[in-house]
């Protein structure tokens, strides 16, 4: 019979858990491939928004202060489309906004609230003030102090060498002015900018809580 012979075929797969392990590899990557690649090609996802900008050198330096110290393991930076996200914190986060962000700071933890739209919410005193000792300004916080960053200044060994390999790597243009309406991009104007860092405090330099602070209040506000 010939529905004999079909039926026959079935059981070549469902008794071979090896082919069966392959093919259903196959068929979950061919969906993935199906549903991931389109993205890769689309400028929604892959070029910045259009009020995006490079980050500062000092906002450059608080994110990886932020990244140091861990803030991503409470903290996510990701609104989703929802409507008690949006209402709480505001437009949803789109992919134009941290196609820059290497490694992304999205995550999906959040013992604390979402940051992604945190920029402009408070006032550096606000943030000197919460996290030096978050029960000061939010009693019932249990997020952990970070005092040390108001004595530790900022490190500038290396800011140079990152903010190039920034530049380089997603091909910033150099006359554009997307950095401080200046243009970004020559090594003077970028020693320029870091030496601002080493003015700060009367010339001790930025603390690493300023650092911190200036990255915080930039964060989700280029999407116009
Ligand atoms: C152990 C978890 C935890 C860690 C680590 C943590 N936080 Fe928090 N954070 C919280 C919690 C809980 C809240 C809500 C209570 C409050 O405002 O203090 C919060 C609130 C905040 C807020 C206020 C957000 C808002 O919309 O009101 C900011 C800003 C913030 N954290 C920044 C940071 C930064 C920067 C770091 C890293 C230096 C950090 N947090 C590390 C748990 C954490």
């Amino acid at each position: 019979m010939s529905n004999n012979n079909s039926q026959n075929k079935h059981e070549i797969v469902e008794k071979n858990v090896g082919l069966m392990a392959i093919l259903t590899v196959f068929a979950i990557s061919f969906g993935a491939l199906v549903e991931i690649t389109p993205l890769m090609f689309q400028d929604d996802t892959t070029k910045p928004v259009d009020g995006l900008r490079p980050l500062t050198a000092l906002e450059m330096e608080g994110r990886d202060i932020y990244v140091r110290e861990g803030c991503y393991n409470c903290h996510s930076q990701m609104i989703r489309p929802f409507r008690d996200e949006v209402e709480r914190y505001g437009h949803y986060s789109v992919a134009g906004e941290t196609v820059w962000d290497h490694p992304f700071q999205w995550g999906s933890k959040r013992t604390g609230p979402d940051l992604a739209r945190v920029g402009e919410r408070y006032s550096d005193d606000w943030h000197h003030a919460h996290l030096m000792d978050p029960r000061a300004v939010v009693p019932e916080s249990n997020m952990p102090a970070f005092p040390w960053l108001d004595e530790n200044r900022v490190d500038t060994t290396h800011t140079l060498k990152k903010l190039q390999i920034f530049r380089d790597s997603f091909g910033i243009d150099k006359s554009s002015d997307r950095y401080d309406g200046k243009g970004y991009g020559s090594d003077e104007e970028l020693q320029a900018d870091i030496a601002k860092i080493e003015a700060m405090n009367d010339g001790k330099g930025a603390t690493e809580m300023q650092a911190l602070i200036a990255y915080l209040q930039q964060l989700g506000t280029h999407l116009k």
